[in-house]
């Protein structure tokens, strides 16, 4: 039989303070004699994030001969990253076994990411660097964003003297003293990106302008230093007036202009820009001699330029960021009415609505009719004032349901020749695998000890038996739809199920993973989310059974 190449510790060798012996264990073997402990515990007792395979616990291991270490088999972190033949990495899915040489470094061994942003003061780079921000965290990746503006202000105390004001002439490409310091502030933001990442973060996003050369050869001088730390550059380039006059306006409204007389904040504005302007340097063939990796995003992602992009991660920020568009619309999410499980408390399972559900239904197709009128309207007061950021046109809604029976039945009431229904089997609720048809009282009276770990850590907890899930499980299977609604433009109607609503509303609200897995989303409850530049709007409407209309509600996240 072939040797497995990984030797992992063995829970039946590693007992109290003693070092733990290196045995080889087949992975069929492994697989064979513990396929509940790998699916279950392995997640549960992964640190989060770093997506590293820890030893099952389990007594029916055969302890097989240990092996003997050579000193050529001694792995460094960067040594066994560099030998990774692929990058896939994905919290709660991906794992990746480690030689027990490594074990004490698990929290190192996660690949990261350094996002350096690139472009002219209001590109959007900051309205870029939160969206992304709140996707990847969203996938689980620790991902935090340092903002070089801030610290500036921070330093500057409001205070003039010492150089740091944010007065045009700071931003002057001449003025050496101020040019030094803003160079330094940019650094020691690198720095904390980087201890942060020691620390166990993920992806650290530097958020400036870095748009001369000069200064990010600066922070790639540093960032040579680290080995373990992968850089991608993204550009925001941008040449549509009516985003650039939208962008200005928001930058009025920033901490640095927000107290002065809107005619001085301007014409200061557009001081600073051409200092900038007279320094700028796109990225290009000279950084590409630098062998970086890096992308230009032209007006919000309508055009994208990519150069050596290497790595799972960077490829995922890309794609996530080419597709999305500033459109404004209303994406509705809801539970579907109630089912004939629901009122007996079984979860999972197919069944159908029950006459309260029904009733739910045909309620959520009128308000939504309704709702399409009145959208339209405000929409076209909006054109009107000139506030709208693209094109007043014709508005259709789509319509997504899961593939079970509850949901289909929920939205019986659209009619298909005005609404664009599909049925999406990535929108089912999680799967309960030997839990399914249970009600939570029996399921602690059968499996006394999933219920337990279920209650410890829901979020990595998946549930045993054939296609049994985890929230993890069903973050993964929503990505491909998280990505197509930042792409439509259309306004959309979700109708799905307890776990994956909760998911969604968890990307689209930016809610805290450790609070997403127990959101109160109650049946019969419809969210309306609008994704505005400045945040996202989102309204809560209540179905009030005896008016047979919904009600709004405050939103509390
Ligand atoms: O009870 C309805 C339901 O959608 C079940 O099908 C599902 O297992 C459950 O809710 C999920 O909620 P939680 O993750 O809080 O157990």
């Amino acid at each position: 039989m072939q040797k497995d190449p990984l030797p992992f510790t063995s829970p039946l060798l590693n007992t109290g303070a003693t070092r733990p012996t290196s045995v080889s264990i087949p992975s069929a073997t492994l697989a064979a004699a513990t396929p509940r402990a790998t699916a279950n515990n392995n997640l549960n007792n992964s640190p989060l994030g770093n997506g590293v395979y820890a030893p099952p616990q389990s007594q029916s291991l055969p302890p097989t001969q240990p092996t003997l270490r050579t000193p050529t088999e001694s792995f460094s972190v960067s040594a066994f990253r560099r030998r990774s033949l692929c990058s896939i990495d994905q919290p709660g899915v991906v794992m990746t076994r480690l030689p027990q040489e490594l074990e004490d470094t698990q929290h190192e061994f996660g690949s990261k990411l350094v996002v350096i942003m690139v472009g002219l003061p209001a590109r959007g780079k900051s309205y870029l660097v939160k969206k992304l921000q709140r996707y990847l965290t969203w996938l689980q990746y620790d991902t935090k964003v340092f903002n070089v503006g801030n610290r500036r202000r921070i330093a500057s105390k409001g205070d003039n003297r010492n150089g740091t004001s944010h007065s045009h002439a700071f931003f002057d490409p001449k003025n050496t003293a101020a040019k030094e310091i803003r160079d330094e502030l940019a650094l020691e933001s690198l720095e904390e990106l980087i201890a942060w990442l020691k620390q166990g973060g993920r992806v650290g996003i530097h958020d400036a302008t870095n748009s001369s050369r000069e200064r990010r050869k600066l922070l790639l001088n540093r960032l040579e230093q680290e080995p373990n730390c992968r850089v991608l550059f993204i550009e925001s380039i941008c040449t549509d007036p009516v985003v650039l006059a939208h962008n200005l306006t928001m930058k009025l409204s920033s901490p640095d202009y927000k107290d002065m007389d809107e005619r001085q904040a301007r014409e200061d504005f557009r001081k600073r820009l051409e200092n900038y302007e007279r320094a700028y340097q796109t990225l290009g063939e000279e950084d590409e001699e630098d062998g970086i990796q890096y992308c230009k995003l032209i007006n919000v992602g309508k055009k994208v330029i990519a150069y050596n992009i290497q790595g799972y991660l960077a490829g995922q920020c890309i794609f996530y960021l080419m597709n999305f568009n500033l459109s404004p619309r209303c994406i509705w999410l809801t539970r579907h009415g109630e089912s004939v499980d629901n009122i007996v408390g079984k979860i999972g399972g197919d069944a159908p609505l029950s006459a309260r559900g029904k009733r739910y239904g045909d309620c959520l197709s009128r308000f939504i009719q309704h709702q399409k009128k009145e959208n339209k309207k405000s929409r076209r007061v909006e054109a009107e004032a000139g506030m709208a950021i693209s094109p007043l046109r014709e508005r259709t809604v789509a319509v997504w349901t899961s593939m079970l029976t509850r949901t289909k039945e929920t939205v019986e009431g659209f009619d298909p020749k005005e609404y664009d229904i599909k049925h999406i089997r990535f929108l089912n609720e999680i799967y309960a695998g030997i839990c399914e048809g249970l009600s939570y009282t029996e399921i602690e009276m059968e499996y006394p000890e999933e219920f337990e770990a279920r209650r410890v850590n829901k979020l990595f907890y998946r549930y045993p038996g054939m296609g049994g899930e985890s929230y993890l499980d069903v973050i993964q299977r929503l990505n491909p739809l998280i990505i197509e609604l930042e792409r439509m433009t259309s306004d959309l109607l979700i109708v799905t199920h307890r776990v994956v609503l909760r998911i969604l509303l968890g990307y689209l609200m930016d809610i805290d993973r450790s609070k997403m897995p127990e959101m109160d989303v109650h049946l019969h409850t419809l969210y309306c989310v609008e994704p505005k530049p400045h945040g996202t709007v989102v309204r809560k409407y209540r179905w009030d059974e005896e008016l047979d209309w919904f009600v709004e509600e405050s939103v509390d996240k």
